[in-house]
């Protein structure tokens, strides 16, 4: 059997800064609230007329990826394509950013698992190489929440957490030691509502929203029940790391860089403190750029790589969890 390996990362982030003091401007809120509860400072928005989309940062980001890979684009055999915010209803962004980086002919996939896309993406592009059907892989996370967020009252428990940005990462045939391990993916329909948009979809069209839903409940902006949320996130996000340690007769005493999903700071920190890591061994960097779903591992994977924070042998450990409920963990041998 083949193995996969991580070649080459890249990320992009739109230059437009807004602070939680610039959201204090549109909803009643505040940069303690926010810091307190989430440890967000600021995160990016797409500014109008920036020539960006959720495709676009996706291109930018692949183009750094690919770049860094030093693998001819021409080379690429699938594009896997993770984001909860696609610039089409259809077709996906995956043969969006195929046209963009100029690639004539290859398949093209989006996957549809929020904040888990890229680790469920990861997952995808593992399997077509272990068994031989596909030699490199890109694999892209990118959101453009701002366009699609509440910025009222209504909603500045969720609206203030989200932030625009993209990762990227090919996968390519390992030859050596370096390769991913495992991967490990769930989810539970049963809490469907629970972190989600409804519409616009076949079930709610446009003019019956308008016409049918109150003010208080309009189905085309995301809803969360947050502490639901945060206390499902707690107990999946561990049981996944666990899962990925025993599969690989690991222990977290083996763990030198945890990359989790940016969902919320107090969720890194719980998961840190009950994995008794120590603040080096793990990457957090939703200060700067809130929470990027589909991109927020691959962002931070990329810069703690650039950082130099991953050495070549490291244990490498990716966790997610998100709407759906899904959740997933990438363990891999740097
Ligand atoms: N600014 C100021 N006050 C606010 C804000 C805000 N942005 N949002 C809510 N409040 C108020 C509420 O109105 C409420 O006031 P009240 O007590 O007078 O009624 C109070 O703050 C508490 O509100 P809650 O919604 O109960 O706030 P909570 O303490 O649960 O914190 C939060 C909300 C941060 C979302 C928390 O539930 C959480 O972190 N949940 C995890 C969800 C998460 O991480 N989601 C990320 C996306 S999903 C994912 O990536 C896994």
């Amino acid at each position: 059997m083949y193995h996969s390996k991580i070649l080459g990362l890249g990320k992009y982030v739109p230059e437009n800064v807004v602070t939680n003091e610039d959201l204090s401007k549109l909803m009643t809120t505040n940069d303690e609230w926010i810091q307190e509860r989430t440890g967000i400072k600021e995160r990016r928005h797409i500014k109008k007329g920036d020539g960006n989309s959720t495709a676009e940062m996706g291109f930018k980001a692949a183009k750094q990826a690919i770049e860094r890979s030093e693998i001819d684009k021409k080379d690429i055999d699938l594009i896997v394509f993770a984001t909860l915010s696609p610039d089409y209803y259809f077709p996906g962004c995956g043969v969006q950013i195929q046209e963009k980086l100029g690639i004539d002919t290859c398949p093209a996939l989006d996957v549809r698992n929020q904040c888990s896309g890229f680790v469920y993406g990861i997952s995808v592009a593992d399997q077509f190489i272990k068994t031989g059907m596909y030699k490199n892989v890109l694999v892209i996370g990118s959101e453009n929440h701002s366009g699609g967020l509440d910025m009222t009252d209504r909603s500045r428990h969720v609206s203030v957490i989200f932030g625009d940005g993209a990762g990227a990462a090919v996968l390519s045939r390992s030859n050596d030691d370096s390769k991913i391990l495992s991967t490990h993916l769930h989810s539970e329909g049963k809490f469907i509502d629970e972190l989600s948009l409804r519409g616009p979809s076949t079930e709610y069209w446009v003019p019956e929203i308008i016409a049918d839903n109150p003010q208080e409940d309009i189905p085309y902006y995301p809803k969360m029940n947050g502490q639901l949320v945060f206390k499902n996130a707690i107990v999946r996000f561990s049981e996944v790391i666990n899962e990925g340690l025993q599969h690989n007769n690991l222990t977290k005493e083996d763990i030198d860089m945890f990359i989790p999903h940016q969902a919320n700071l107090r969720i890194s920190q719980y998961i840190q403190q009950k994995f008794q890591l120590k603040d080096e061994q793990v990457y957090n960097n939703i200060q700067k750029y809130g929470n990027t779903t589909a991109a927020s591992i691959p962002i931070a994977l990329t810069e703690a790589w650039e950082d130099g924070l991953i050495q070549r042998g490291d244990l490498v450990v990716l966790a997610a969890f998100g709407s759906g409920f899904t959740w997933g963990s990438v363990i891999i041998r740097w």
